[in-house]
C-alpha cells in the first residue's frame, strides 16, 4: 500500500504538516508493509489553472514549467491520499486550491478514481468545516473513496501538539488506513 500525504500549507513544518505526518506515522506503525511519503506544497511553485481547457483534448496540463507535474505523478501512483490544508478565510489556502484546480487534466479520464482519500484541515478558531467541504468536493469529483477526515485547532506553529483530540483522531485514522484493503 502506497500512502501519499500532501500538506497545502506554505509552512513546510506547520500545523497541517504535523497532523498529516502523525497520520502517516500511525499507518507505518500499524502496517510495516505500507510505504508512506509526505510532500509539502510549501516551497513548491504551483501556478493556477488558466482555464485554457486544452486538457480536455490533450488529457494533460499545458503548464509544465512548475512543480505540479511531479507531485501529481506521485498522486497518480498512490493508493491512499491524505490531503490537508490550513484554513484561510474559512476555506482552503490558495496553494492547495491551485494544486487541486490543476487536477482538471486528470479528471477527464478519471485517473484518480478508486483511490482512498483522507482530508485534513487545521484552523485557528473556525472555518475547518468549509475547508473540508472544498476538499471533499475535489475528492467526489475525482471519484475517490472517502475514508474520513481530521480537523485540528491551532494558530501558532506547533500549537497543534496541544490539540489532544486531533492527535487522537490522526492516530485512529492512520490505523484505519493501514487496514484498508
Ligand atoms: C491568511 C490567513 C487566513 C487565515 N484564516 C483563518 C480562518 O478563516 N479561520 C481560522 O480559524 N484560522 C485562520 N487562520 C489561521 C490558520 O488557519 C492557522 O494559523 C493554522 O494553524 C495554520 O496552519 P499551518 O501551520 O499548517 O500553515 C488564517 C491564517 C492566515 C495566515
Amino acid at each position: 500500500m502506497n500512502v501519499l500525504g500532501i500538506s497545502g500549507s506554505m509552512q513546510a513544518n506547520g500545523n497541517t504538516a504535523y497532523l498529516i505526518k502523525m497520520i502517516l506515522e500511525a499507518v507505518t506503525e500499524a502496517n510495516a508493509e505500507a510505504t508512506c511519503e509526505f510532500v509539502s506544497l510549501g516551497g513548491h511553485h504551483i501556478y493556477p489553472c488558466t482555464g485554457c481547457l486544452q486538457c480536455r483534448e490533450k488529457k494533460e496540463c499545458t503548464i509544465t514549467n512548475d512543480d505540479w507535474g511531479q507531485i501529481a505523478a506521485k498522486m497518480q501512483e498512490c493508493d491512499v491520499l491524505v490531503i490537508g490544508t490550513p484554513v484561510y478565510y474559512y476555506d482552503v489556502c490558495g496553494q492547495i486550491k491551485n494544486f487541486i484546480d490543476r487536477t482538471y487534466s486528470l479528471w477527464h479520464d478519471r485517473k484518480l478514481s478508486g483511490k482512498y482519500v483522507v482530508t485534513v484541515a487545521v484552523n485557528g478558531d473556525c472555518g475547518a468545516d468549509r475547508a473540508l467541504e472544498t476538499l471533499e468536493g475535489f475528492a467526489n469529483a475525482h471519484e475517490f473513496i472517502y475514508a474520513g477526515s481530521v480537523t485540528g485547532k491551532a494558530f501558532l506553529p506547533g500549537e497543534i501538539k496541544d490539540d489532544a483530540a486531533a492527535l487522537e483522531d490522526a492516530a485512529a485514522i492512520g490505523k484505519k488506513i493501514a487496514n484498508l484493503g
